[in-house]
């Protein structure tokens, strides 16, 4: 095709309106449809902007009109016109009033058929989407996301530079920075034999700030896990890390609700009041089943292990006698809404969080409906529904298991039934403070103590002494903020002496030839003089997740990765060159290979 210069646009397309009735005007952009009646040809021309419409009539050239009538979906195409009033207005479109009666036509490109249609409910598969990124990108949508996205992350950049926070880069190319998960490893060619390890996060070197005086850190920064992906998490993903000194536990969450609410403000004009909530960790785990409960709706979890030590019905009464629980959520008018089929399918996939079974109770203002109303007096289960809160309507539904596997099933099936039955709305944000974590916990796999939040983190000082006698009740002075039952940012205060990073250490199993090799650097640094220092990491792709309302981190980042860890666009990851292994000194396994 010949090639054709472009006028310089002089608006964006979904900008136009009533003002310009009668000003001549220049646009470029993607024909979303055309629609040919003969004499008359309408287009839809997109930017980032929006849609406008393009009339050509007879009163354009032969030749322009030739070429209107050859547009294609997502031919590029630079117009001049008059914009003029709509004959038929269309409301569905904000630039629904007017039309542009266009007068000269410069078709810049054309497109083949694109594989996914540029429209926001267009139902292909990902894969599909992934793999044709920039087209999926082209959706309106996708677009509002991302730029939503730039608002977050410049109003952050812009709240934290005014409290006094410097923006440091820290490496890439580094030691490992345990979080919990595998790490992503590069191989050196200078050092043959050795890797780096892409960070998990950047905590060990916002602490090194801390030590460098430079009082108080940011950085919006990509961080990378080799862990399983579920829809909020990604192998490489952004955080807004901070980090501060010679503050305490309340300091930083006074700063981080207050940069929440402006954010918010500012960006989605939504108030959220002070303080934000608080709960323990204890009390989120027993009221909710989780450490990250969702606060839009209630549906707690009620306790009633007291009541039914003595219960006829032994699968309970026999669970509390080893110190097990029986709770339950009660379904407010839930008793129609699921059949047996369907509460049996509830009871298979709390069985996947460990339950035994799912016992249940339909109230109805006639009679008790339940598989265990036979092991029940009359006088027993009037008492049990009014401990549960339960009125005619409504479904209760229990489990008698160990506190962790009860916590685990019914904190599944609270949100799992809030979201089918729709008991909150969307664009309601209810934030709360999880503190008190338990500072470790054992891995049963390894026999071990690990880090619930991460080896830096400090014990709460009254419990520091128990820290080698009772490891497992000691508490942590760490925090989550969480969101609509996601946990978006976590943190803690953390350990600034030597002594009692080693003795942590140790607590983890680590030998002191281990320690010394991998975290050496760190104990040496905190020899000359560290300040007390603490802070908080946001994951960014989940907080904008929320933001716009999407359910899947995939739907707020360019170029995600699918659940295998994969680019579809790019065929990333691929083989390596046989050169480039035989200069990093690396040998595949053949039957790694596939
Ligand atoms: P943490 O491991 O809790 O803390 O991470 C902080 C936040 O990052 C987000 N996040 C993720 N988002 C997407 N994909 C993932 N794979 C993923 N993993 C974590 C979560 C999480 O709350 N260095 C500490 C912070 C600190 O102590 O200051 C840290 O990284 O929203
Ligand atoms: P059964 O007497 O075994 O038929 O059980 C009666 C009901 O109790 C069924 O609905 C089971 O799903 C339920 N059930 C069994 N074990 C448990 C448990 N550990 N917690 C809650 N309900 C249970």
């Amino acid at each position: 095709m010949a090639e054709q210069t472009f006028f310089k646009r002089t608006h964006m397309c979904g900008t136009l309106s009533e003002k310009q009735i009668d000003e001549t005007v220049a646009l470029n952009g993607w024909v979303q449809k055309r629609r040919d009646l003969g004499s008359l040809i309408f287009v839809d021309l997109r930017d980032r902007s929006g849609i406008v419409q393009i009339i050509f009539d007879q009163d354009i050239s032969k030749e322009a009109f030739e070429a209107a009538e050859k547009l294609g979906s997502e031919y590029v195409v630079s117009v001049q016109g008059v914009v003029k009033a709509r004959q038929s207005e269309n409301p569905n479109l904000a630039t629904g009033k007017i039309e542009i009666h266009a007068s000269i036509l410069k078709v810049l490109n054309t497109a083949d058929t694109p594989p996914i249609y540029i429209k926001d409910d267009d139902d292909v598969s990902e894969g599909l989407r992934l793999k044709y990124r920039y087209l999926d990108l082209r959706k309106p949508s996708m677009q509002r996301n991302l730029m939503l996205r730039q608002q977050v992350a410049n109003h952050v950049r812009q709240f934290l530079s005014t409290e006094g926070f410097i923006e440091v880069e820290t490496p890439v190319l580094t030691k490992p920075t345990p979080e919990g998960a595998r790490d992503y490893l590069v191989p050196s060619r200078v050092n043959p034999g050795k890797f780096y390890a892409l960070p998990q996060s950047p905590q060990l070197f916002k602490q090194l700030l801390m030590v460098s005086g430079l009082d108080r850190y940011f950085q919006i920064v990509k961080c990378f896990r080799d862990e399983d992906l579920r829809a909020d998490r990604q192998p490489e993903f952004t955080q807004i890390d901070c980090e501060m000194s010679f503050v305490n536990m309340e300091d930083v969450i006074e700063i981080n609700s207050r940069m929440m609410q402006s954010l918010f403000k500012d960006v989605m004009n939504v108030d959220i009041p002070m303080p934000i909530t608080r709960l323990s960790y204890q009390e989120a785990m027993d009221r909710y089943g989780s450490d990250k409960p969702d606060l839009r709706y209630s549906m707690e979890l009620i306790d009633l292990t007291e009541q039914l030590a003595d219960s006829g019905f032994k699968v309970f009464s026999d669970t509390i006698a080893k110190g097990g629980q029986v709770k339950c959520i009660t379904v407010k008018e839930g008793a129609d809404s699921f059949t047996r089929k369907e509460i049996a399918a509830l009871e298979e996939s709390a069985k996947t969080y460990g339950a035994k079974g799912l016992a249940w109770i339909k109230v109805s203002a006639e009679e008790v409906v339940s598989p265990i109303k036979k092991f029940f007096s009359e006088e027993e289960l009037t008492s049990l529904l009014e401990t549960a809160d339960a009125k005619a309507g409504d479904l209760v539904l229990f489990v008698a298991d160990q506190p962790s596997v009860v916590a685990a099933s019914l904190g599944f099936l609270r949100t799992h039934l809030a979201k089918r039955l729709k008991l909150y709305k969307e664009d309601d944000y209810q934030f709360v403070w999880i503190t008190d974590f338990p500072l470790l916990e054992y891995d049963e796999e390894n026999q071990r103590y690990v880090a619930m939040h991460h080896p830096f983190t400090s014990p709460v000082d009254e419990d520091m002494v128990r820290l080698e006698e009772i490891p497992g009740e000691v508490r942590a002075k760490a925090y989550d903020i969480v969101l609509n039952g996601y946990e978006i940012g976590g943190g803690s205060i953390r350990i600034h002496d030597a002594n009692l990073q080693s003795r942590m250490f140790k607590t983890l199993g680590l030998t002191e030839e281990e320690t010394q090799e991998k975290f050496g650097f760190l104990l040496d640094a905190f020899r000359f003089g560290t300040p007390p220092h603490g802070g908080i990491a946001y994951g960014l792709d989940r907080l904008v997740m929320i933001m716009a309302g999407e359910d899947n981190i995939r739907q707020v980042i360019a170029f995600p990765k699918t659940q295998n860890a994969g680019c579809p666009l790019t065929n990333a990851p691929s083989v390596a060159d046989d050169k480039q292994l035989e200069e990093l000194g690396i040998q595949v396994r053949p039957n790694t290979e596939k």
